[in-house]
């Protein structure tokens, strides 16, 4: 089987931005509590953050990081989470049905995503609240000192203002699972006069107002016209959120998901653009999926959690290798909309739908989903290129004719490296070959590969590194032209340096 790409450094998408390799930390389950943080694990530092957790982090790269939710942050007060730890109140948390005791608040999330490299995405409650406290969390984050909310946070013990750039109006507010979910009216109009509020106590930052919760929600499409009849003029972004499932069981069905993906970004793109008309604004909208992911694994495990537990094991998929697979697919498609897609969050980031897990007061390890993501974070910055293929087809079960490999080519001129991701979605070998019009001489610098797995194949605490990447992909290059030996369901990074 042989397919081709062809590339060219004058073609160009657009410059990626790096904060398409972000992710999230949601108040759920286990994902601060005995993941991020847990004072009595051995790796624990000062502030109680498991250094385990951190290097793990660290080492995927993570430029932003969602903070604090999600459902979560529709019924909760941010106020809860500051000043001294032993007075912080317990709270019935609603969205998850837990216990939160508030021991991790905005404050100290703000030093853990300093030590983890990342700036925070910061989301305020529209659910439960509204404008008021959205502008004072702005105050208390932003504004300098000598005001109220400025110089609680200054007695908290943070001297210099956090200067939180970039902030979700919400969560999910067309959900009825949602706390307090809105008509599309509501919803524009609360997020709107919100925006106003917030740009105002800070006007240098920028708002990401909530699109639907997925492609197939009924109102998807009426509800990101109405939202943005509303508020184009105060926000910045609009948010995506979709995860894929493989209850078929049927590989050809699942890696087309990541076709759905794309569709989904040019639709709301194109939703975006005709408000912009409509409006006769100059302004664009860009797109933040800011929760993207394989879901699924841990839905029944879920049903069976007693609720008001303190940090339950909720929502823990064990990823296989073929999710690994579905998500280098998506993370392509996001590189490969480089031009609309400015903020993605890879949903979540540790024990929760993530690709970090850990034990309480135990291992901390990489999922199979870890290394497509690191890959993609580390040598996917650069300039997205336009990527014109020609692949085989296969046939879905449902009759969809879907192309064998999947693409996405990043040019990092400083570096004079050229990489082009790939998946081959075929049970068979495939002969990738590459044009390369006007690179200058390339040479082959590395071909990782995660091939030769079962589908299933998982990382488990016992056998953590049962799936992990290796260097032994075939990529020869001659003239302009490099030569790769993609094999069956393989993720592929192909490295050539001049
Ligand atoms: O990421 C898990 C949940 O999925 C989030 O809380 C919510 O926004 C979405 O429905």
């Amino acid at each position: 089987m042989k397919s081709t790409l062809r590339l060219s450094r004058e073609n160009v998408v657009a410059p990626v931005d790096k904060r398409v390799f972000g992710s999230f930390i949601e108040h759920l389950g286990r994902a601060v509590y005995g993941g991020i943080y847990e004072p009595s694990h051995p790796s624990a530092d000062e502030e109680g953050f498991r250094k385990d957790v951190l290097d793990l982090v660290r080492e995927l790269d993570v430029p932003i990081v969602r903070y604090p939710g999600g459902n979560f942050v529709s019924g909760y007060n941010w106020e809860d989470g500051t000043g001294p730890k032993d007075q912080r109140p317990r709270r019935l948390e609603l969205a998850w049905k837990t216990i939160e005791t508030n021991e991790v608040g905005i404050d100290d999330f703000q030093s853990w995503a300093k030590k983890a490299g990342s700036e925070v995405l910061m989301a305020v409650n529209l659910g439960t609240r509204g404008p008021d406290e959205a502008r004072h969390l702005v105050e208390y984050c932003n504004f300098p000192g000598g005001t109220y909310y400025s110089d609680l946070r200054r007695k908290n013990g943070f001297e210099e203002p956090f200067g939180i750039k970039t902030w979700c109006l919400g969560n999910e507010m067309d959900g009825p699972w949602q706390i307090c979910a809105k008509t599309a009216d509501e919803y524009g109009r609360i997020a709107c006069e919100t925006a106003k509020l917030m740009k105002t106590v800070d006007p240098s930052i920028e708002l990401v107002a909530c699109g639907s919760s997925g492609l197939m929600m009924p109102t998807f499409g009426e509800w990101e016209k109405k939202v943005l009849d509303h508020c184009y003029d105060y926000v910045d972004y609009i948010s995506l959120h979709t995860y894929y499932d493989n209850y078929a069981d049927d590989i050809g069905e699942f890696l087309a998901k990541s076709l759905d993906f794309d569709t989904f970004i040019t639709s709301v793109a194109a939703i975006c653009d005709s408000v912009k008309a409509k409006k006769h604004s100059k302004k664009t909208i860009n797109l933040s999926f800011d929760e993207w992911n394989v879901w699924y694994h841990s839905n029944s495990a879920d049903a069976a959690i007693k609720p008001w537990q303190i940090a339950p094991p909720q929502l823990e998929d064990v990823y296989n290798f073929e999710d690994a697979l579905l998500v280098g697919c998506m993370l392509m498609t996001l590189l490969r909309h480089a031009d609309r897609v400015k903020i993605a969050c890879l949903a979540q980031l540790v024990n929760v739908i993530a690709p970090i897990m850990t034990e309480n007061g135990g291992k901390a390890w990489a999922q199979t989903i870890f290394y497509p993501f690191m890959h993609a974070s580390h040598y996917g910055r650069g300039l997205s290129l336009v990527t014109k293929v020609d692949s085989p087809i296969y046939t879905t079960t449902s009759g969809r004719e879907i192309p064998c490999l999947e693409t996405a080519a990043v040019w990092n001129e400083e570096a004079g490296e050229l990489t082009i991701f790939a998946v081959n979605k075929s049970p068979e070998t495939m002969d990738l070959e590459t044009k390369l019009s006007d690179f200058g001489a390339l040479l082959p610098h590395q071909h990782i590969t995660m091939d030769g797995y079962g589908l299933k194949d998982t990382n488990t605490a016992s056998d953590p590194d049962h799936v992990v990447p290796k260097e032994n992909g075939e990529t020869k290059v001659s003239g302009n032209t490099a030569v790769s030996t993609l094999k069956p369901y393989s993720w592929n990074v192909i490295r050539l340096k001049k």
